[in-house]
């Protein structure tokens, strides 16, 4: 049972999920607040001796000459700068004297039942389990600053999130020069870092990193969560393996700017902070103001990392996706980027419209290229209005015309940027993020709009809407093709230039919620030059997120290996596109195509009207195995394998239902090797107990024994090719 007590005796706070402790200590005379334990579930001891506060040296009410060196190994909950503790800080400040000290003492506490929202911000919700909050507050005398550490827990999840907020209760200004959103202090055991790494076309492999001493960390300072790093680090048991060991994973709810660091100090002690990166930061707070920082989940397993990976899913399917078609099967789309890029008009698109509605596809996304004098992307992002010469009667007709086919319809955006060969920089040059006399940098030859000022905003929004309202426009993908520069604000006061990089995140984040309340049937997928802002953020607006634009389907098995170590397969835009992938060159079987997207939302990126006659007639039956499967992948559980990005050969993940009644294994073969034995791959996640077929065979086998003894997959003829494997409850 999860549950949060304060253990009045020991002056301990202790949080317990299901199967995970997290204890917070408050510790001598004057109330500082440290770190006791985080991992596997345990008794309500009093554990104060973890914290070491009676080892050289002693507590400053004991030995307050050494108050620095105390400073310096105390396992504190959450850092303070400049009075002691060299290692990394969680909070930074310049007060009114120019001085920078600050340290977070004790003050009080709620134990609440539910989980508040965070203002402004996406956050994690208490759904339909329950939920329970701990708040700590926390004050800085000296400079009259207070701050609230939250930490949440839920009833059918062994996730902890935090969030932290300050308020300016001084009379003076100061400004926040640094504000992670947690920090935690633990003792190493040979842990790796496991991060996610990447590029445009290349994103989220996972990689492992020694943690050596020093600091070693992942960031984004490119104004979205990028393709580049992710905010998700993982500390990870040396024999950690997918259903074996200790994990501890830390993922930033944020879609800007981040940190994610580990710093291993002299004592083999390590210390963990993430937040809003501070470089580039600087809010000032003018008496009573507050500052919300965003939200972190932390999941520990000691069951390897598998549980970790879904105890992630269960979260955020449970506590973070709002939308509505969270629980729906999602319309199979075809999107015309890949079949047509920039060269296309309202014939072509119908003629894909009528092929594909004959192979059962159910909704066309119109991409890139509809509005202002967009031929290629150069131009006219800020003018959304649709280009007649190539939509001939304009967008109402032409929805309706794809309506009339019987294909719902779907429209490409790219809300938050500026060309400039646009009408709209010819009018607000500087409604761009531009330096005064510095030309700014440019990228896919656009600017970004400085959503920060209400009237841009106002301005990007309503040209989204007034579009959504002018047709049946079912689905929206929202585009963000560049990062952020040149950061400073025609609008923004001198000392007030170093918010806007978090003021834009939050402009963005508010224009996407009054697009889903102002819409709320809208079917939303965000997406970023691919998937440089596939981040639990954006969730809480959107369902799903495209993955990545390579498309190659052997590529694909690392990127939604990488994706799902985190993220529920509901959530990946994965498309059918043609071969020669026009990524990578590859060819690949039009079927393994196919199995490698059904694990994520399904759908093409392809002209239809020019397959191969073989190709189309694969589409109905793929279309069917999306139907027949697409519930399963949506709700079930994820386990992964094997991993081709590990051994180099194959690649194997299975999806298993909740009562565990059926499971899915993909098996995709991507280099075959000559004179082999077949695969034998331990099916995990069953029950024990249940007798399973192997649909289509005479063959089956107990839960155990697949288990333990597992599933022989003869490989398959040639390279790149996959199988799917249903098994199913007798
Ligand atoms: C980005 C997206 C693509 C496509 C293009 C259009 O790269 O990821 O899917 O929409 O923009 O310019």
């Amino acid at each position: 049972m999860m549950n949060i007590k304060y253990l009045e005796k020991s002056r301990l706070f202790k949080l317990d999920t299901n199967n995970t402790s997290y204890v917070i200590g408050v510790v001598d005379e004057e109330g500082f607040l440290g770190h006791a334990y985080y991992g596997a579930r345990i008794a309500d001891d009093d554990v104060s001796y973890l914290m070491r506060i009676y080892e050289n040296p002693k507590v400053p009410s004991v030995n307050n000459r050494d108050r620095s060196s105390f400073l310096d190994t105390f396992p504190t909950e959450f850092s303070g700068n400049n009075v002691g503790d060299y290692r990394e800080s969680a909070i930074a400040v310049t007060d009114k004297n120019g001085a920078s000290g600050i340290q977070f003492l004790y003050k009080g506490h709620r134990i609440i039942d539910g989980k508040p929202g965070i203002k402004g911000l996406p956050a994690t919700f208490e759904g339909e389990s329950k939920a329970m909050t701990l708040e700590i507050d926390v004050v800085d005398a000296t400079l009259g600053i207070e701050g609230t550490l939250s930490y949440s827990i839920f009833e059918d999840s062994d996730a902890i999130t935090r969030s932290v907020r300050i308020k300016n209760s001084s009379e003076d200004t100061i400004y926040l020069d640094k504000l992670m959103s947690m920090c935690l202090d633990m003792d190493d055991n040979n842990y790796k870092m496991l991060m996610l790494h990447g590029s445009w076309a290349r994103e989220r492999h996972i990689e492992y990193r020694q943690i050596g001493y020093g600091k070693q960390s992942v960031s984004s300072t490119r104004g979205e969560s990028s393709h580049q790093e992710h905010p998700f680090i993982a500390l990870v048991g040396e024999n950690t393996t997918q259903n074996t060991g200790e994990v501890y994973g830390f993922n930033f709810v944020y879609s800007g700017n981040f940190l994610a660091q580990v710093e291993k100090n002299q004592f083999d002690s390590l210390r963990v902070v993430m937040g809003i990166h501070p470089d580039n930061f600087r809010f000032k707070l003018n008496a009573g103001d507050e500052f919300y920082a965003p939200e972190v989940v932390m999941v520990y397993s000691n069951n390897g990392l598998g549980q970790m990976t879904r105890t992630y899913h269960d979260l955020y399917r449970n506590h973070l996706i709002r939308s509505p078609y969270l629980k729906k099967p999602r319309p199979v789309l075809i999107n015309n980027w890949e079949a047509t890029y920039f060269d296309f008009d309202n014939e072509k698109l119908l003629d894909i419209a009528r092929t594909a509605k004959e192979c059962g596809i159910e909704m066309l996304v119109m991409d890139d290229g509809w509005f202002g004098y967009r031929n290629d992307d150069n131009s006219s992002l800020g003018d959304w209005q649709v280009n007649e010469n190539k939509i001939k009667g304009g967008l109402k007709k032409f929805v309706d015309d794809v309506n009339a086919i019987g294909l719902k319809f779907g429209i490409w955006f790219e809300p938050e940027m500026i060309s400039p060969d646009s009408d709209l920089y010819r009018a607000h040059p500087d409604w761009a993020i531009a330096i005064p006399d510095r030309i700014p940098c440019r990228s896919r030859n656009q600017y970004v709009l400085d959503l920060t000022r209400p009237e841009v905003r106002d301005y990007a929004y309503n040209c989204v809407a007034n579009i959504l309202k002018s047709a049946n426009i079912e689905y929206v993908k929202w585009d963000m093709n560049r990062q952020l520069t040149d950061i400073s604000s025609a609008c923004l006061d001198k000392d007030r230039q170093g918010e806007l990089m978090h003021r834009y995140v939050l402009a963005m984040y508010e224009m996407q919620e009054r697009l889903i309340t102002d819409f709320p049937n809208l079917l939303l997928e965000n997406c970023s030059g691919g998937g440089a802002r596939f981040d639990p953020g954006m969730f809480y607006y959107s369902p799903q997120i495209w993955c990545s634009d390579d498309t190659d389907a052997i590529e694909r098995l690392s990127i939604q290996e990488g994706t799902a170590l985190i993220y529920p397969l509901s959530t990946m835009g994965a498309h059918v596109s043609v071969c020669p992938n026009h990524t990578v060159g590859r060819n690949t079987p039009f079927e393994t195509r196919g199995n490698v997207a059904l694990a994520g939302t399904f759908g093409y990126e392809l002209d239809v009207t020019k397959l191969s006659e073989e190709d189309k007639a694969a589409i109905p039956k793929q279309i069917d195995i999306y139907h027949k499967y697409n519930e399963l992948i949506r709700l079930g559980d994820y386990y992964r394998l094997a991993s081709y990005s590990k051994n180099n050969l194959y690649d194997c993940y299975e999806v298993v239902s909740k009562d565990k009644s059926e499971a899915l294994i993909t098996f995709v073969q991507v280099l075959n090797q000559p004179n082999m034995h077949s695969v034998n791959i331990k099916i995990d996640g069953l029950d024990d107990n249940k007798i399973y077929r192997i649909e289509g065979t005479d063959e089956a086998y107990r839960g155990l024994t697949l288990k333990n003894a597992g599933l022989l997959i003869s490989r398959p003829w040639g390279d790149f090719q996959s199988m799917l494997i249903h098994l199913v409850e007798e």
